[in-house]
């Protein structure tokens, strides 16, 4: 007789045995079946994957083909003989050797994913710059820029080594030697901001017998009272809009009472959110903005380009928070950079908008973010005339170069005639 031990250790043996068995059968023989399926696959198109690819790249095309050829391969693997089916599988090596090679290649492959790419956040087109007209004696002296610190955020003071050597002896130094005397503003806000006037003073201008100048994010407002001081005939009303009345307006505005008290009168400070204070803007007003953070200078242009306002020029930062940024091309923004594709959208908005932009440029030196946009809204008709000049320009040179291909076929011409007559003679 057996022991019950013995029928226990037997019955559980043959328990296990089938449970090993059945799972063997369900589980691991499909699984090992599916992985052979899926290796025999890759290595028929690329030896590895290729699921990201868009089905432009090359090498989309080329497992398309491998795909196409492993299928004839099997419908006329019957047909054929040993001979077809050895072709067939000379052919798909071929492929595959071919698809390595590409594999080989990874720069170009990262380049069409763009794995490798300029960092999107940054401008990565060269850094355009521009000469300091403001103050020329720093046009290329790094080491004087450095010592009265063109960047620093550390008010103007008397204590600057070098710095007088920058002022002449006129209304532009009288003005220079207050702010620096009352130490009234930041270093780099001072050359910034008489950089950026230097280049719009005379694209600043109104329409419509307007004579309003609104300076929005001005601050300090050194800006706006540098348009009241030196564009007067232009500007009889400046008005300062920001969030808040920062103490360096008063102090530029008590130097301003020093320099040219007749403009304190004309200057207003608005402390307001420029987004929710409509009617700012008085139609064919002049509009200004020295880095409007990242969607104000798209809320500036916006607002601007509805009110019809005659000019604007703004300078923008940020650009990561701008709405004009993403709504840019990807292919824009990742290969020229965020800033660059903000400052197109801009351009194209205030084009749609009626209004003739340039860019300019202050010291790239003082700021990177340095660029200025100036739009200009067209006259009625300007636009069309403007669109007719240029194509009349367009016709002119075509038929310049027709002319000039005509005369040159029969200059040939003639030489060959003249080349047949001597052979004659
Ligand atoms: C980078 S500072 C520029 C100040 C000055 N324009 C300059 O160049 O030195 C940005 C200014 O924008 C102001 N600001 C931000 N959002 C604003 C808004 N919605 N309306 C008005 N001013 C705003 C801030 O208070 C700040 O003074």
């Amino acid at each position: 007789m057996l022991s019950s031990s013995t029928v226990t250790l037997v019955v559980n043996t043959l328990a296990a045995s089938i449970v090993i068995s059945y799972v063997s059968v369900t589980i691991v023989l499909p699984y090992l079946q599916r992985e052979k399926t899926r290796d025999s696959d890759s290595s028929a198109n690329t030896g590895k994957s290729t699921e990201k690819r868009p089905s432009g790249h090359p090498g989309a095309t080329s497992t398309n083909v491998g795909a196409v050829d492993r299928n004839s391969n099997s419908s006329s693997s019957s047909k054929a003989g040993e001979g077809g089916k050895q072709a067939q599988q000379e052919q798909e090596l071929k492929l595959e050797l071919e698809l390595e090679q590409e594999q080989e290649e990874p720069q170009e492959q990262h380049k069409y994913f763009g794995f490798v790419r300029p960092n999107p956040f940054t401008d990565s087109l060269p850094p355009s710059d521009a000469a300091f007209k403001a103050f020329p004696k720093l046009t290329g002296n790094l080491e004087l820029q450095a010592t009265v610190g063109i960047t620093q955020r550390h008010r103007m003071t008397l204590q600057i080594p070098r710095l007088l050597e920058l002022f002449e002896n006129n209304l532009k130094g009288k003005l220079a030697m207050a702010l620096t005397t009352r130490e009234a503003i930041d270093r780099k806000e001072f050359f910034e901001t008489w950089e950026f006037f230097e280049r719009t003073k005379d694209n600043l201008k109104c329409s419509n017998g307007a004579k309003t100048l609104v300076e929005v994010a001005g601050g300090h407002g050194l800006l706006g009272i540098l348009c009241a001081i030196f564009k007067k005939e232009r500007f009889d009303q400046v008005v300062i809009a920001d969030i808040t009345r920062p103490p360096s307006y008063d102090a530029v505005l008590s130097c301003i009472a020093e320099v040219c008290p007749w403009v304190v009168d004309k200057v207003t400070f608005v402390e307001a959110d420029f987004t929710k204070t409509p009617g700012l803007l008085p139609r064919g007003c002049a509009i200004a903005c020295v880095h409007g953070c990242g969607e104000l200078s798209d809320v500036v242009i916006q607002t601007a380009t509805e009110a019809g306002v005659a000019s604007v020029a703004l300078m923008g930062c940020c650009y990561m928070n701008s709405s004009a940024a993403w709504a840019s091309p990807e292919a824009v923004k990742m290969f020229l950079g965020v800033n660059v594709a903000a400052e197109v959208q801009r351009t194209i908005r205030l084009e749609a908008a009626g209004y003739k932009v340039t860019w300019k440029h202050v010291p790239r030196a003082i700021t990177p973010m340095n660029r200025i946009i100036i739009g200009r809204r067209l006259s009625e008709g300007e636009g069309e005339a403007i669109g007719k000049k240029r194509a009349e320009k367009e016709k002119k040179k075509v038929e310049k170069k027709r002319k000039k291909a005509a005369a040159k076929a029969a200059a040939a011409a003639a030489a060959a005639g003249n080349a047949k007559e001597s052979v004659a003679k």
